[in-house]
């Protein structure tokens, strides 16, 4: 898949018709090692993505991925448990047809997060960082191909990419949970490689907070469609090229893990006032 099809959309939709009639409102994305906020919706329909005609398939035959449709903090939802990434081999038109999906669902809210390398020299291990702006240099873009104005616009802005009420509403309940929760910008590579020195002291420098290798494709395609977006990164290494070390894989999903106990709560506070102040 190189581009995403109206057509296509309509049929994958009509397929989960076929397992859930209800209509969600909240999108959500979860990234490495923060899946275990999909186990607290109340589920009413969980559909394998190989039961969705034209979703991605797995490359890893024991991670298939499902679509969890239900309510989690009284809001409808419809969360992708299991996220698709660039350099796994997908386009970048595959790894975001699922968000289209989303929004034919009557989503019109995206939320979604990942885990990150924090550049910024004020941030620690471990923070959360509230998303304000990002940098795409993954070198491709989901929206490249023939546009279809029923998906979205030709030309999409991104002045505003990701919402500021939402951002305001995700710090003030932070606050109140007594999370730490930092503002900054994403900057997306493609991976699979973590970052020279060089390269983090580039990426530094042109205005990055955190470095990932997700989100940017997936948010492109949220904004294209006209969703609001709210994206959460853990900082899960600390990426300071004067002081670089190693990093260990295991390491940065144990962080993530860790911190997932403090976005799973404030997700749900989120949801639970999205109606007072968005
Ligand atoms: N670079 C890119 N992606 C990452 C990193 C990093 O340092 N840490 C976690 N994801």
């Amino acid at each position: 898949m190189n581009y995403h099809r109206w057509d296509d959309v309509q049929q994958s939709v009509a397929a989960i018709r076929t397992q859930w009639t209800g209509s969600g409102r909240v999108g959500i994305v979860l990234g490495t090692g923060l899946g275990a906020l999909a186990s607290e919706i109340e589920a009413e329909a969980t559909i394998p993505y190989e039961h969705i005609p034209h979703f991605p398939r797995s490359t890893v035959e024991s991670h298939t991925g499902q679509l969890v449709c239900g309510r989690l903090a009284g809001q409808p939802v419809v969360a992708m448990e299991g996220r698709f990434h660039i350099y796994e081999g997908y386009t970048a038109a595959q790894v975001t047809y699922p968000i289209r999906v989303l929004k034919e669902l009557g989503c019109s809210i995206l939320i979604v997060s990942n885990a990150a390398g924090g550049m910024n020299p004020l941030f620690a291990k471990g923070d959360l960082v509230v998303l304000d702006d990002h940098i795409n240099l993954m070198g491709v873009n989901p929206l490249i191909g023939p546009n279809d104005e029923r998906l979205g616009p030709r030309f999409p802005d991104l002045c505003r990419p990701y919402d500021p009420a939402l951002q305001e509403l995700a710090l003030g309940v932070a606050l109140e949970q007594g999370i730490v929760a930092r503002r900054g910008v994403y900057v997306a590579v493609v991976g699979p490689n973590l970052e020279t020195r060089a390269e983090y002291r580039f990426l530094r420098g042109i205005g990055a907070d955190v470095v990932g290798m997700s989100t940017v494709p997936e948010v492109l395609v949220a904004v294209h469609a006209g969703l609001r977006v709210l994206g959460f990164s853990i900082v899960t290494d600390l990426c300071l090229p004067d002081a670089l070390e190693p990093v260990r894989i295991e390491e940065i999903l144990a962080v993530a893990r860790q911190a997932e106990s403090k976005l799973r709560p404030l997700v749900i506070g989120i949801l639970g006032r999205l109606d007072e102040s968005v």
